[in-house]
């Protein structure tokens, strides 16, 4: 599905980023969509965090401003060169989410912002399951994405909106995704624990696992 205007979001940063703070109003905002997977994380200096499909930096700087030593990873050149110019103090790694080019307990922290939607039931196995060996143990995966929203008032009103920004700019994959339990999944994987916060009538959530 999707339309014109998810290669055009991908195409003009201003576009990606004014959808962005649009659909995060919901949550507050940007910057509180941003730090809800930072619930709960320590805010240790030199924390390595690998932010995995990090796109043009969006949350990326947002590590970097708690002190992290952040290694950003995407699949996208077009995407990697704006952050690069965005978020400077990261390092960057080209390469797929389900094939990290990196070596086995490597860092403390592997997060995903609004990326896991995208992939389909293969690739998200696979993306958990590296993002397991990537971690040391203990580590923690924290990721935000969409989720089918609740039977609540708030989350009644919230899916017309949730399911127009699908239609328009996602691929089929995310109407797939919003009914997948992450929680499982990581625990099917390997993670010792997770668990999910839900915000939002229930159309955001947190899941946090533990390598
Ligand atoms: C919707 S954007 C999210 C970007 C950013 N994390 C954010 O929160 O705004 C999804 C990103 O995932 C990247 N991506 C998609 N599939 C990927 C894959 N298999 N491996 C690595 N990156 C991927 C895209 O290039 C894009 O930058």
């Amino acid at each position: 599905m999707a339309t014109v205007l998810r290669d055009l979001s991908y195409r003009y940063q201003w576009l990606y980023d004014g959808v962005s703070r649009l659909a995060t109003l919901a949550v507050g905002g940007e910057s509180q969509f941003r730090q809800l997977p930072m619930v709960g994380v320590p805010e240790t200096p030199g924390l390595r965090v690998l932010d995995l499909c990090c796109g043009s930096g969006q949350t990326t700087a947002f590590w970097v401003a708690r002190g992290a030593t952040v290694t950003g990873l995407d699949a996208s050149p077009r995407s990697l060169d704006r952050a690069k110019v965005n978020v400077p103090e990261a390092d960057y790694v080209q390469g797929f989410a389900e094939e990290i080019p990196l070596p086995d307990n490597s860092f403390q922290v592997v997060h995903t912002s609004a990326a896991l939607h995208e992939m389909t039931s293969d690739q998200l196995r696979q993306i958990l399951q590296e993002a397991l060996r990537v971690l040391e143990p203990g580590g923690m995966l924290t990721t935000v994405d969409f989720h089918r929203p609740d039977s609540t008032v708030t989350g009644r009103l919230l899916w017309p909106g949730l399911m127009t920004f699908m239609a328009l700019f996602e691929t089929e994959t995310s109407w797939a995704f919003i009914d997948v339990d992450l929680v499982e999944l990581c625990k099917s994987v390997g993670f010792r624990s997770a668990e999910q916060r839900c915000y939002a009538g229930g159309s955001v959530q947190v899941v946090q696992a533990i390598a």
